[in-house]
């Protein structure tokens, strides 16, 4: 069978990232990457900060966080004044899961391709409140329109308190159709948190146009900013209710500020991830999106071929611009937790690749990123050497 051509490279692009060179780093959507021009600004800052701390924090910090909330807001199509800068995602979701109020009997409605450390979120959550976890089974070639129909089937409304779906799912890399979701759960007058986590910069739809009341994405993943930066976005009816984890000086101005300020942090992540967007922007954002989707897919391809796997049964990622793609291990490979994080440090020391291993429903998985940085060769050359690597069980 043969293998699509990969794009075309994005000349001079890895340039701009200080990857190791001996290392094929399929993993953009882990941790990011951040390119060197936002490591300098970071740094930048940082020295700023060292020369006079006093000054740094106490004369127009919260002015510059404010003016960067509302940069990073309208390139992602948030209203500014609904969004504040968090840390990540992890800490959007845990505002959210503490501020709506789940009482006993309650229920949080979320899929089986979820986040595990979102999932372990809702369920402390759960706990301390007394409301329940129910976690719907999508199957992974389920249709959008399935999709959306075993989300409308399973929602029960009046005890149905929150719906947390992901815009696009790490463990199976999988597109939703989440503004329909959105839609169907507001039917039913169930709230709906979207974890986001990998929408800035890989994802074109816009935060406003998907209409949930809590939206948290990462800036650090495919928006290029300094780890540390995620925006949470929450619906006007709610942003009153919205708590901050930690009370600190700001808490009487509300929100967004009481839950921005924590204290003294290093601020400078967010700070620098206007730099981010720059490089995104000056490479195209539209070229790149294109360039790392298909260069998945072509990953995908000659990965999935020189494991037998046939085109059909490659998962599709359900919609344009997913810069992730899955193909399944041989069976019995990887299939909990634990195995796939070995397997996938092995593949880190005897194949100098880094790619994601991952367990999901009793199944092993290999989930290769596209981003600026890599070329066909890489996929390419982890296609030859896996196979035996696998075979040495
Ligand atoms: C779907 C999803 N949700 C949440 C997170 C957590 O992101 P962070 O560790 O930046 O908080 C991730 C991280 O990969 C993710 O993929």
């Amino acid at each position: 069978m043969s293998v699509p051509q990969p794009p075309e490279p994005i000349p001079g692009a890895r340039l701009l990232f200080s990857l190791d060179p001996a290392v094929s780093y399929l993993n953009h959507g882990a941790f990011g990457a951040a390119p060197i021009a936002v490591q300098r600004a970071q740094q930048r800052l940082r020295d700023e900060m060292e020369a006079n701390p006093l000054r740094f924090f106490t004369q127009g910090l919260v002015d510059r966080i404010a003016h960067t909330r509302r940069h990073l807001a309208g390139f992602l199509g948030a209203d500014p004044e609904g969004s504040a800068l968090v840390g990540n995602t992890t800490t959007g979701v845990a505002v959210v899961l503490q501020s709506v109020g789940l009482k006993p009997g309650d229920e949080v409605l979320t899929t089986d391709h979820g986040y595990g450390a979102v999932t372990l979120a809702i369920q402390r959550e759960c706990r301390r409140s007394g409301a329940v976890n129910r976690v719907l089974p999508i199957p992974l070639a389920d249709t959008d329109e399935q999709i959306v129909q075993a989300i409308r089937a399973g929602l029960r409304p009046g005890r149905t308190r929150l719906l947390v779906i992901d815009q696009l799912t790490s463990v199976t890399a999988r597109l939703f159709p989440t503004a329909a979701i959105v839609a169907v759960a507001h039917e039913h007058g169930v709230p709906v948190l979207v974890d986001a986590a990998h929408a800035p910069g890989m994802l074109a739809a816009t935060v406003s146009s998907i209409g949930a009341d809590f939206w948290a994405g990462n800036l650090h993943k495919w928006g290029f900013a300094p780890r540390g930066t995620a925006l949470l976005a929450v619906a006007p009816g709610w942003r009153d209710r919205i708590e901050p984890l930690v009370v600190s000086w700001e808490q009487d101005a509300g929100y967004p500020a009481r839950v921005e300020w924590q204290g003294t942090l290093d601020y400078t992540s967010w700070l620098a991830a206007p730099t981010g967007l720059f490089t995104l922007r000056s490479l195209g954002v539209d070229r790149v999106r294109a360039h790392n989707s298909a260069l998945a897919a072509y990953g995908q391809r000659v990965v999935g071929d020189a494991l037998g796997v046939p085109p059909a049964q490659l998962p599709d990622p359900g919609g344009p611009g997913v810069s992730m793609r899955l193909i399944p291990l041989p069976a019995g490979i990887a299939t909990t937790i634990e195995a796939a994080r070995a397997l996938q440090t092995r593949i880190s020391e005897r194949l100098a690749a880094e790619v994601a291993v991952i367990g999901w429903n009793g199944r092993g998985w290999l989930r290769l990123a596209g981003q600026v940085y890599n070329s066909a060769g890489e996929y390419e050359r982890l296609a030859v050497r896996l196979p035996a690597l696998l075979a040495q069980r």
